[in-house]
């Protein structure tokens, strides 16, 4: 069994998706535990219903970022996971931090990646004008939102649409690719060549 920790800052659908279909799939993993930046969230409140480990570690806590990686680092490690997921995780991490979990961690991130890395990514679609917009599923390297892609959902980008309709529309298609992307980790369907990641038997990793 591989052990999963997710880590969130607030909302928590993308850690509802992979956790529902980590139970409904019957993967060979589990999640260890749910650690969110803040506390009260309502994705905390979410995966603790559902029975999951929950925990939270404050920033506010800690003088710096260094302390407060080194702090979650060892919460994390308490759990001796496989991987570590970001499923909304609104926390720059630390080089050293992102190093001590080189492969064995990942991102969701809301455009196609390498476009809009950072914040505001839809609204920034929609003032390019981008007919397609969408998500990524990384590797985490300590490039910010960045590192080996592997998979990616397009989504059209529609005449009348606002930045919350776009990304509610992306939202949807987040939950299906990233609970995919953590089946084929789990499962060991993954490998990566010169930076690039494949599926062993060619699934497609466009959503
Ligand atoms: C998701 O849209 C995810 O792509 C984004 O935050 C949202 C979290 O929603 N992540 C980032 O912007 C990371 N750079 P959720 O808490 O409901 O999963």
């Amino acid at each position: 069994m591989k052990r999963i920790v997710i880590l969130i800052s607030g909302r928590g659908s993308n850690m509802l998706a992979i956790a529902d279909a980590c139970a409904r799939e019957g993967w060979p993993a589990e999640i260890s535990a749910v650690i969110s930046s803040r506390p009260d969230t309502c994705g905390l409140r979410a995966a603790a219903e559902r029975g999951l480990h929950t925990a939270f570690i404050d920033h506010r806590q800690h003088p710096d970022r260094e302390a407060f990686d080194t702090a979650l680092l060892q919460k994390i490690e308490g759990h001796a996971p496989d991987l570590v997921v970001l499923a909304g995780f609104m926390r720059i991490l630390t080089r050293p931090f992102v190093e001590h979990f080189t492969g064995r961690i990942v991102n969701v991130h809301p455009s196609l990646l390498p476009a809009f890395t950072g914040l505001h990514t839809h609204r920034r679609a929609l003032e390019a004008g981008c007919k397609m917009a969408g998500a990524t599923v990384h590797f985490v390297t300590p490039d910010l939102d960045l590192g080996p892609i592997i998979a990616q959902a397009a989504v059209p980008v529609l005449p009348d649409d606002d930045e919350a309709s776009l990304a509610q529309r992306v939202l949807h298609r987040e939950h299906v690719m990233y609970a995919r992307a953590i089946r084929w980790f789990v499962r060991d369907e993954l490998m990566i060549e010169d930076g690039i990641v494949r599926h062993r038997s060619g699934e497609s990793q466009l959503f």
